[in-house]
């Protein structure tokens, strides 16, 4: 069984979808779990719920994210692991887009990434230790009728974890990264709302091998997988979960 004891845990976007059934797994399995969100209501209300902590952040701004990482250290002592799973998008056509719906895209899923690593990266250098697991998507890896911005994050996402798993592994720091396929949260109900976005999803759904749209609950195991010592040598690889809807080499 994998214990996760007196592991400290920050999960950015944990107070919704699949970083709602992170937190929770990860409570369960004895972690002590920060959930930094910037839904304070949905974030407090979880926090009581399942005993974890919860500090408003927005992980667009670097100085919100710093604070967070400040109040933990202090609170708990030390962060031995970061789960990025804040995210955001609208399902689009490329050329109905304007730079100011890039901005917020790129800002909330790979800036919100960069911010986060910048300012936990100090704290488990110091204690030579850490885990980053980053929740990209399959998004990234072969792209996604309508999200054409929100793709070029994901590969960012992927890259980046790969750069930074290289680069601090001599400090005992692992990043790896998990792709979810379609996943049933509030994040894809927002998107099949829209007319595109249903039909997008609906033909994704009949080509998954596995029969059915994911949940939060198929994701959140194999993330706490590699935040335990089980994975202690497994470092930049990325893992998609996606009932076998993408199998790729
Ligand atoms: N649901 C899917 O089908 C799917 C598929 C592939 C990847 N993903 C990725 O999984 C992750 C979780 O998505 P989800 O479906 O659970 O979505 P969700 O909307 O249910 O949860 C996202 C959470 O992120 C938080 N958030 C948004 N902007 C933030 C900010 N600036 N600062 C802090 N928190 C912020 C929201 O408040 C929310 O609690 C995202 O990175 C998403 O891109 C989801």
């Amino acid at each position: 069984m994998i214990s996760l004891k007196n592991k400290v845990v920050i999960v950015t976007g944990g107070a919704s979808g699949i970083g709602r059934a992170i937190s929770t797994l990860f409570v369960q399995l004895s972690a002590k779990v920060v959930i930094a969100d910037i839904n304070t209501k949905e974030g407090e209300n979880l926090s009581k719920e399942i005993n974890a902590l919860f500090e408003h952040t927005d992980i667009t701004q670097l100085e919100s994210v710093r604070e967070t990482t400040k109040k933990v250290k202090e609170k708990l002592g030390k962060i031995d692991v970061l789960v990025n799973s804040a995210g955001w998008d609208e399902i689009k056509p490329f050329l109905e887009t304007t730079p100011e719906f890039w901005e917020k895209v790129i800002s909330i899923n790979f800036k919100g990434v960069i911010n986060t690593t910048y300012c936990v990266l100090p704290y488990m250098i110091e204690a030579k230790n850490g885990v980053i697991i980053n929740i990209s998507s399959d998004a990234g890896r072969v792209g996604s009728s309508g999200e054409a911005v929100y793709s070029g994050c994901k590969a960012g996402i992927i890259g980046f974890s790969k750069a930074i798993a290289r680069e601090y592994a001599k400090d005992g720091i692992r990043v790896n990264i998990i792709c979810p396929g379609p996943t049933r949260t509030p994040l894809l109900e927002s998107i099949t709302k829209d007319q595109l976005g249903a039909k997008i999803i609906s033909a994704m759904e009949k080509y998954i091998p596995l029969g059915r749209l994911g949940s939060p609950e198929d994701i959140a195991p194999a993330v706490a997988f590699l935040a335990s010592d089980y994975a202690s040598y497994i470092t930049g690889q990325v893992i998609s979960i996606s009932g076998g809807l993408t199998m790729v080499g």
